[in-house]
């Protein structure tokens, strides 16, 4: 059973009369206000247990011999009182029969207004205890939590000193940034990068934004990807850099106004070494967010019935990072893990991610790249999932010079030095990635020839090697005429 909403759930559980709660979370500090914000009312005394001082009434002295969680269970079931008894951090209870035994019976033997709360035990009802304990689960803090919290935060940086300089826009800008955390995760954050340099302003919204992305990335298949790829050191593809100048503008507040609805995503495909993985950063760039990269591959192999969930959680944390890029990398891996001999793991775990993307809020613009399009189900390009499936096909003549020229002009080469035309006549068939092989390769030879490097070494390389639409041809043929009439070239 589960239940999540602030307060208010917890108010609903202690009503029912739920002996034993599992609280999950980390923000005890949060949660001990929700109790003492609904017991209060209910004038319920509120006990609390630690290891290291046992149990006690709020205000008043310790219970001596209750440090021992199995020793403190027994009182509060002798006891018959009725009260709020939450006991923190009460992994040590779980380790002991006793106290394991007595946790259990306090869930089924319902005394009115006898509760006992454990908190520190993970996010689940532990196995042990099932069924007899209730899982409360507090949702993060909502926009008025976190603007009170920064109220508060702000008055005290104030005080101290510090300057804040933000305007009511950049403020709630701020709130947004802060979602998802917990108060004290977001609390640390603004403290941290007003302290750092004495001012909070517009220049550490962006900062704070991947502090939290940091922050929810942790323990999940899910990894903050720092890039400085622009779409400068894409060559080629214009027709996609257009589509997505266009695309980014539907982000701007206006763009509501005048009735877009928010850019969902794109799938990419096509060639290998086409510019697929480049343009997936360069994409978060240019559009000054951040970009998340999610290892399907790392949600397979974990235990049994864990992959939906490990999947629903990562999912969880891309929503609460938005604005934010979310990038698949050949999408079409996790799909395939495991194929027919994994009990059904894969389609599960692929029916939770198509699910979401379907339902998935705004302001989460997944770039999805694959190269085997073949081994993806139809259903993942279904418009209201992704925008617009292009095609990368290999570079045109023109495509081809602007990758050697990028690639000469990002190691200090003065691209008009060169012959590129004639590099470009002879790599008829050559993707990007082998056309930055042949400028790399050029500059060794020319480096252990003790010369400065030539049109002519760019030539010898090219010559020497033999591009993968050679090696592969049928291969990237029938990737060609699938994408005919299915995609876009991008
Ligand atoms: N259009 C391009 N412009 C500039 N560089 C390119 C281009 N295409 C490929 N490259 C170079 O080749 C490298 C590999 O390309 P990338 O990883 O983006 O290819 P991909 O299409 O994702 O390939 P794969 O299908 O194998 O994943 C890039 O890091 C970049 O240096
Ligand atoms: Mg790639």
């Amino acid at each position: 059973m589960v239940i999540s909403d602030p307060a208010k759930d917890l108010r609903t559980l202690l009503a029912s009369r739920r002996g034993l709660i599992v609280a999950a979370g980390r923000d005890e500090a949060r949660l001990t206000s929700m109790i003492r914000l609904v017991a209060g009312p209910l004038r319920l005394p509120i006990w609390s247990w630690t290891v290291a001082a046992g149990l006690a009434v709020s205000g008043g002295r310790g219970q001596p011999g209750t440090t021992d969680p199995a020793q403190a269970l027994a009182f509060v079931s002798d006891s018959n009182q009725p009260g709020v008894y939450v006991f923190l951090d009460a992994k040590p209870l779980l380790d002991d029969p006793v106290a394991v035994r007595l946790a259990r019976e306090l869930g089924q033997r319902q005394v009115p207004g006898r509760t006992v709360i454990l908190t520190g035990v993970g996010d689940q009802v532990p196995t042990d205890l099932q069924p007899d304990g209730v899982l409360f689960r507090p949702r993060p803090p909502d926009r008025a939590e976190i603007d009170e919290m920064l109220s508060r935060t702000l008055a005290g940086l104030q005080s101290s000193g510090m300057a804040i300089r933000l305007d009511p826009a950049q403020r709630a800008e701020l709130v947004t940034s802060l979602a998802g955390l917990t108060l004290v995760d977001a609390e640390r954050l603004v403290i941290e990068y007003t302290v750092s340099d004495g001012l909070l302003g517009a220049g550490d919204l962006q900062a704070i934004r991947r502090a939290k992305a940091e922050l929810l990335a942790v323990d999940s298949p899910l990894e903050l990807i720092a890039t400085d790829v622009t779409m400068a050191n894409v060559g080629g593809l214009d027709h996609l850099k257009a589509w997505l100048v266009e695309r980014g503008r539907g982000f701007e507040p206006a763009a509501r106004q005048f009735g877009l609805p928010m850019p969902r995503g794109v799938l990419l495909t096509g060639v290998p070494g086409t510019g697929k993985s480049l343009v997936a950063k360069a994409i978060a760039a240019s559009w000054g967010m951040a970009l998340v990269a999610l290892d399907t591959g790392r949600i397979h192999g974990s235990l049994v019935g864990e992959s939906e969930q490990r999947m629903r959680a990562a999912l969880d944390a891309v929503e609460v990072m938005a604005p934010v890029v979310l990038w698949v990398d050949e999408i079409e891996k996790g799909f395939r893990a495991g194929g027919d001999n994994d009990g059904g793991v894969s389609s599960r775990v692929l029916g939770v991610l198509l699910n979401w993307l379907q339902e998935r809020p705004d302001g989460i613009f997944v770039v999805a790249t694959s190269n085997d399009v073949s081994a993806l189900p139809p259903e993942l390009t279904r418009r209201g999932r992704i925008d617009e499936v292009f095609f990368v096909d290999l570079p045109t003549p023109v495509e081809r010079t602007a990758v050697v020229t990028a690639h000469l002009s990002a190691r200090g080469w003065d691209p008009r030095a060169f012959d590129v035309a004639a590099v470009v006549a002879s790599t008829e068939g050559y993707s990007g990635a082998e056309l930055e092989a042949i400028v790399v390769g050029a500059l060794y030879a020319a480096y252990a020839a003790n010369s400065p490097l030539t049109t002519n070494f760019l030539l010898t390389e090219a010559h020497e090697m033999v591009p993968l639409s050679v090696l592969r041809a049928e291969d990237i043929d029938a990737l060609r005429s699938w994408a005919r009439g299915r995609a876009v070239r991008a």
